[in-house]
């Protein structure tokens, strides 16, 4: 049975998530971690998810601390701490101000927590995943992000709903940054296991504005509802079952690739990888031309903020 920490548990992405994955039955305790000062929500949290397990009829152990060290044990940290966008900002807006509070959590939890998997969240998640892995040094294969997960869900979504089909027909990923310069394969993508390019509706599917909907997915729930929580939360625990089961499914997170798309590579990005209790192994792929060039134009995006991160934060750790 499995332990599974929580960082970040007092917003509004890390309370649903715990609810969701309270439903993983490999899991046997949740503990919620939150900053000092914030012990009485904590405790809320603690008391309201308690209730909801009895409802639901399960059996779970659901704790809460303001001490980090308490996630020792850990089979899985979720990091969801940071502050969340506004409609206004674009993701790499965050990027400076939650490095500051991944690089010391991820340190912490790299020390006391050797074996875990780390998932991050935290926007811009593809920055933020290269900052946990060099600050907890733990193996690439044990730290990765939500990445694109969410944007494929959305995608696989919006395919089904246009050619009424069950949810479960639609096989398709997004690559690259969780952001603007996000990478739909449609080479990859099949309904009932045709490809897409081979049944005769697709040549009237509005690609441009099923992907323009796709990207600005999130800043719409957060402008309709102020943040998106539902969506996340539910992408979150798909990943934490599948490691903890062990499942071997290939889903498309954030993380660090050294050549398996072409070639490109030495950065945390969304790519299809095999993910199994032993953590996320990118797997090689190829693409269609024109997708290399947009995600190549991706990576560079996301080395360029993700290069300007870790030297900030070098700089700011050699001050102190
Ligand atoms: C989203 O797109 C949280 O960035 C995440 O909903």
């Amino acid at each position: 049975m499995a332990k599974v920490t929580i960082i970040g548990a007092t917003g509004n992405v890390g309370m649903f998530a715990a609810h969701a994955i309270s439903a993983i039955p490999h899991v046997s305790e949740i503990l919620l971690y939150g900053r000092k000062g914030r012990e009485s929500l904590l405790k809320g949290i603690t008391q309201d998810l308690g209730d909801s397990f009895a409802a639901r009829g399960t059996d779970m152990r659901v704790t809460w601390t303001t001490d980090l060290k308490d996630a020792a044990g850990s089979d899985v940290v979720v990091i969801t701490a940071g502050a969340p966008r506004t409609p206004e900002q674009d993701r790499l807006d965050l990027a400076m101000g939650n490095a500051r509070i991944i690089a010391p959590l991820a340190r912490t939890i790299g020390e006391i927590a050797p074996e875990t998997k780390i998932l991050v969240v935290t926007n811009p998640v593809d920055v933020m995943t290269s900052v946990a892995l060099k600050y907890s040094k733990l193996k690439p294969t044990q730290v990765f992000g939500l990445g694109t997960h969410l944007d494929s869900m959305r995608l696989k979504s919006l395919i089904a709903s246009y050619f009424h089909v069950h949810v479960s027909e639609v096989h398709t990923r997004i690559i690259g940054e969780h952001g603007d310069s996000l990478v739909p394969l449609w080479s990859a993508t099949t309904i009932g296991g045709i490809r897409i390019s081979n049944l005769p509706e697709f040549s009237h599917l509005p690609v441009k504005e099923i992907i323009e909907s796709v990207k600005c997915s999130g800043q719409m729930i957060i402008q309709n509802k102020g943040s998106t929580v539902y969506g996340p939360g539910e992408a979150i625990a798909s990943l934490v079952r599948t490691v903890l089961s062990d499942e071997n499914r290939i889903l498309t997170v954030s993380a660090y690739i050294k050549r398996e798309v072409h070639g490109i590579g030495d950065v945390c990005i969304g790519v299809p990888a095999r993910i199994n209790r032993e953590g996320v192994f990118p797997i090689a792929i190829r693409i269609d031309e024109s997708e290399v060039i947009a995600f190549r134009e991706s990576v560079e995006k996301i080395r360029i903020s993700t290069k300007h991160v870790l030297e900030a934060l070098e700089e700011s750790v050699m001050e102190e």
